[in-house]
């Protein structure tokens, strides 16, 4: 679409997918990465009343699926359908709905599949040559790309895997990897020559420069593109010497390779979509793939970029498809500060660690939204997980909107009468635009924070006009007061929806105000008027016991691995002084300082670092008296992302040691604003 059509992009259909699951395991929080903030962004377009279709499905095909079957003596369809199904059952535990959750081994699919391939071989960019194919003389077997270990031609690194390098994120081409090792035997592997089908990506240089440059979403998923275009593009064998996938079209022995036929299916589970939906017509799916009025936008992580920003549209582009729009690319996903690693242990599983323990799903969804931008990396550790839900969930939001219901509730029997103030009206009217230029960002973060930030202005005014001792003097006041608490619970729920869909729902039924999942930005401003219920605890905390049970669970799963912490201490022990040059560290002054009321921990400063005085959150309450503090020189880190901290944006971090947050400071008498080297 481009930017002339886009001139009112509430009328612009926009089709919503996220890349789809191997289906040969269960879901961790690597797959929560990208699921739940493309999940969060869906809600948010529909609160813009926008026509949205979102679609997924699980990916069925490719080796390592066949590998694993046969080492459990069972058919790769049978491990891929049990594990589809629990896909399908799992999302909608976390509250991730998609219209449709197809799979790439339907009729469907093989059918968009292969009529996609037929269009891009009559157009003449499918070609048939020689490949060389890892060969496992030990095992007397051809070796599927990802059980051939060996150097990367790009950066020479050693360990990268058959189809891809860890190290600088290439796609490899099979036969590309140097000193190739079997990792099924361990040997040297040979290669030998095989006739496959060749996609000439190379062709499509000058389509896929202009493509990436309009390309919206993430500036992952556009720079790194730029850089493979720039280098030169290989073209990519399509076929795969296998007896599970999509048959490649009028060749009995060959299947397609599993990164044609797994994105197709975002088409094929939009065409399913249409044929299901009653509302809409059966060639519902053609305004979005074969119509340049729509937008597609594919949430991913980013190691599948090459995929989606290369690759992918070249085949959309070259056999008469639209394109997407944006891609949004997700950043890695850390644990403890270390790199997520199923195969070490260093992981959080959605059923045994999560769902069994009956967390709900809008904690590990505003945790997974608000921690950090969509394409940064996101660190989990479980007490980083209880400080969040704790102190802004529960302590901010939850306690907020209980607090004014049940005093509304309790004395006025209902919603008071009353009128919104022209300060509360303004408040709601800037977190509606905050709200909505996050989407035209693709930043579900800030999404999250416009409604955090309206729920802690909430908070603030109920504290400030004290309703509950007005009651006596000035009921009418008291009335007035709880009338724009209600109003701000309602619309600081009603933005909050595409982040936690299910307390925010619990909000709106005790308001008893109609479907938050169905009303849109409109309905912010809307008055007041249902039939109160009386209100329970929106959250309950989460307990000090069950994070420290679930952190030993991690470090004895961790333990189990064989390598020792100290081992990894030294991998990650270096950095280059590169990172260390982006922090920017400042010696600054404190203006002010001050509690911040019912958090236990909390203090609330502001802080002249030289060109400005930034607001800073920092843990000091108890610790340090305000008045002590105002005067001091501290450091602070100034060019972190602004965190929402109980509500109030923290824009700076304060430097301390230890426990007792001993605060860094300096000898000699350096301004705020100098800069620590
Ligand atoms: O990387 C993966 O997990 C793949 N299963 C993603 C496929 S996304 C798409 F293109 F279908
Ligand atoms: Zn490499």
């Amino acid at each position: 679409m481009t930017d002339n059509d886009a001139a009112d992009d509430s009328e612009t259909p926009t089709l919503v997918t996220c890349a789809l699951p191997y289906a040969n395991g269960k879901a961790h929080l690597g797959h929560l990465r990208t699921y739940i903030p493309g999940d969060a962004y869906t809600r948010a377009l529909r609160k813009q009343g926008r026509e949205v279709t979102f679609v997924c499905g699980s990916d069925m095909h490719g080796t390592p699926i066949v590998v694993n079957a046969e080492e459990q003596g069972r058919e790769p369809e049978e491990l891929a359908m049990e594990y589809h199904d629990y896909f399908e059952r799992t999302f909608p535990r976390i509250d991730v709905d998609f219209d449709n959750y197809g799979h790439t081994h339907e009729e469907s699919n093989f059918r968009r599949t292969q009529q996609i391939v037929r269009a891009l071989e009559d157009a003449g960019h499918v070609y048939e040559d020689e490949m060389k194919v890892a060969y496992d003389p030990e095992t007397e077997r051809t070796l599927p790309d990802r059980y051939v270990e060996g150097t990367c031609p790009y950066c020479d690194n050693e360990e990268a895997r058959g189809d891809e390098c860890d190290e600088c994120g290439r796609h490899l081409e099979p036969g590309e990897i140097e000193n190739p090792v079997s990792k099924v035997s361990g040997a040297p592997a040979e290669y030998v020559e095989q006739t496959h089908k060749f996609f000439a990506l190379s062709e499509f240089r000058d389509f896929l420069s202009e493509f990436v440059d309009d390309l919206e979403g993430t500036s992952n998923a556009r720079n790194q593109p730029k850089q493979w275009i720039e280098e030169g593009l290989q073209d990519w064998c399509i076929t795969r010497d296998l007896d599970w996938g999509v048959p490649y079209p009028n060749d009995e022995d060959l299947v397609l390779y599993v990164w044609v036929d797994a994105p197709i299916e975002y088409i094929s589970s939009t065409e399913e979509w249409a044929a299901k939906d009653d509302d809409v017509p059966d060639d519902a799916w053609e305004r979005y793939w074969r119509n340049d009025d729509s937008e597609i936008v594919h949430v991913i992580g980013g190691d599948i970029i090459q995929h989606h920003c290369v690759f992918w549209p070249s085949v959309l582009h070259g056999a008469g498809y639209s394109t997407p729009d944006a891609v949004m690319a997700s950043g890695l996903v850390k644990i403890n500060d270390r790199a997520f690693s199923t195969s070490k242990g260093r992981a959080v599983w959605l059923d045994e660690d999560y769902l069994d323990e009956e967390f709900p799903a809008d904690f590990i969804r505003y945790y997974i939204v608000s921690y950090t931008g969509f394409e940064n990396d996101l660190n989990f550790s479980w007490s980083l997980f209880q400080e969040r839900v704790n102190n802004e969930l529960v302590d901010t939001f939850g306690n907020f909107v209980y607090r004014s219901a049940l005093l509304a509730h309790d004395n006025f029997e209902g919603t008071p009468d009353g009128e919104l103030e022209d300060e509360v009206r303004g408040e709601i009217e800037s977190a509606v635009d905050r709200f909505e230029g996050a989407i035209d960002d693709y930043n579900v973060k800030e999404v999250a924070e416009a409604g955090m930030a309206l729920a802690g202005f909430g908070n603030e005014y109920v504290q400030r006009n004290e309703p509950w001792n007005l009651m006596d003097e000035d009921e009418e006041r008291a009335a007035e007061v709880l009338y724009n608490c209600l109003a701000v619970a309602k619309a600081s729920s009603l933005l909050l929806e595409p982040v936690m869909p299910s307390a925010a729902e619990r909000v709106w039924e005790t308001l008893d105000e109609g479907d938050v999942h169905g009303a849109t930005l409109d309905d912010a401003l809307e008055p007041v008027e249902g039939d109160l219920q009386e209100p329970e605890h929106l959250f309950e905390q989460v307990d000090d016991e069950d994070i420290e049970r679930l952190e030993t669970r991690l470090q004895e799963r961790i333990g189990d691995d064989g390598e020792t912490e100290e081992e990894e201490e030294t991998e990650a022990d270096e950095i280059p002084f590169e990172r260390f040059e982006e922090l920017d560290i400042r010696v600054a002054r404190v203006e002010t300082a001050e509690e911040i009321e019912d958090s236990d921990s909390l203090l609330l400063l502001n802080v002249d670092i030289g060109d400005e005085v930034r607001q800073v959150v920092a843990g000091l309450k108890g610790l340090h008296a305000p008045d002590e503090l105002v005067g001091e020189r501290v450091v602070v880190v100034t060019n972190l992302e602004t965190a929402t901290i109980f509500g109030y944006d923290s824009e700076a971090m304060l430097l301390a040691a230890g426990e007792d947050a001993d605060l860094l400071t300096t000898v000699g008498d350096s301004e705020p604003g100098t800069q620590v080297m």
